[in-house]
């Protein structure tokens, strides 16, 4: 299906994981995908087993930079954000600094950044569609500060659907996705999927693939605004 043929989307941390997998299926439906992140080794990997997808090098944070390139793709017609931005301390509250803690926030800082500079750049019925995550409304202990930066994303995404109408703002949630996100479990990484994923209805962890068709649909259905969508193998349910 080629229903984004001759739209230019962008997709913020694009390089790894749902971002990644994102852009492939945006590409796929025809449209001019650049796909960023900061590392110069994501972006050559990535590259070599995607050549139909723009793949640069851009951190969030770098507001000159990012304003500078939005302004050369503009029109837009997409924005997505799935870049993780921020280094997360797990541990419970009381034993984090207000440092660790702040940190968290990078990531919707990030988020922030992208939007503000985004907006003046979008094409006519464009959207934009940011990650939070299943802890923004099902947290575990020593997860507060991913869960409040998750809140904060889908709370943002409510505020600014109805002050940036008509463009068009959503938000996905995903469950425990198995990405580079958690590359730091290493050889240990399937058995302690297996064990989060007792708690799962499903039985399993999913995939980025899984997480990005649900930002592809708030990209191609233009009556969603304001949603979050969950893609967690019923983690949520009770
Ligand atoms: N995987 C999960 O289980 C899970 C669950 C809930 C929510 N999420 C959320 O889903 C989103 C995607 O995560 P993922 O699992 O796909 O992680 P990932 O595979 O690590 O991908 C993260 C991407 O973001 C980029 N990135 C990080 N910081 C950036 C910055 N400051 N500026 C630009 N790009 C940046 C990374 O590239 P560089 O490092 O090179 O910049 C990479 O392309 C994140 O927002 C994450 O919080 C993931």
């Amino acid at each position: 299906m080629k229903d984004l043929e001759g739209k230019t989307v962008v997709v913020m941390g694009g390089t790894s994981g749902i971002g990644l997998a994102t852009a492939r299926q945006i590409e796929e439906r025809g449209a001019s995908v650049w796909a960023l992140g900061r590392s110069a080794a994501k972006i050559e990997v990535a590259g070599k087993h995607n050549p139909k997808i723009n793949f640069l090098a851009l951190d969030t944070h770098d507001i000159p930079t990012l304003k500078q390139f939005l302004n050369q793709r503009a029109p837009i017609d997409h924005v997505v954000s799935a870049a993780t931005g921020a280094n997360r301390t797990m541990a419970p509250f009381m034993e984090q600094t207000d440092e660790q803690f702040r940190e968290a926030f990078d990531k919707f800082w990030g988020y922030c950044n992208v939007i503000r500079q985004c907006v003046p750049f979008l094409a006519k019925n464009a959207s934009i569609t940011l990650v939070s995550g299943t802890p923004a409304r099902k947290c575990v202990p020593g997860m507060s500060s991913v869960s409040c930066v998750g809140s904060a994303v889908e709370a943002l995404t409510r505020a600014l659907a109805l002050e940036l109408a008509p463009i068009r703002v959503n938000a996905v949630a995903p469950g425990i996705i198995d990405t580079a996100m958690f590359d730091h479990f290493g050889d240990n990484k399937s058995t302690i999927f297996e064990q989060m994923s007792q708690n799962i209805p499903l039985r399993r962890v999913g995939q980025a693939e899984e997480v990005a068709s649900a930002i592809v649909l708030t990209l191609c259905n233009n009556f969603m605004t304001g949603t979050t969508i969950d893609v967690d193998g019923g983690q949520l349910l009770p």
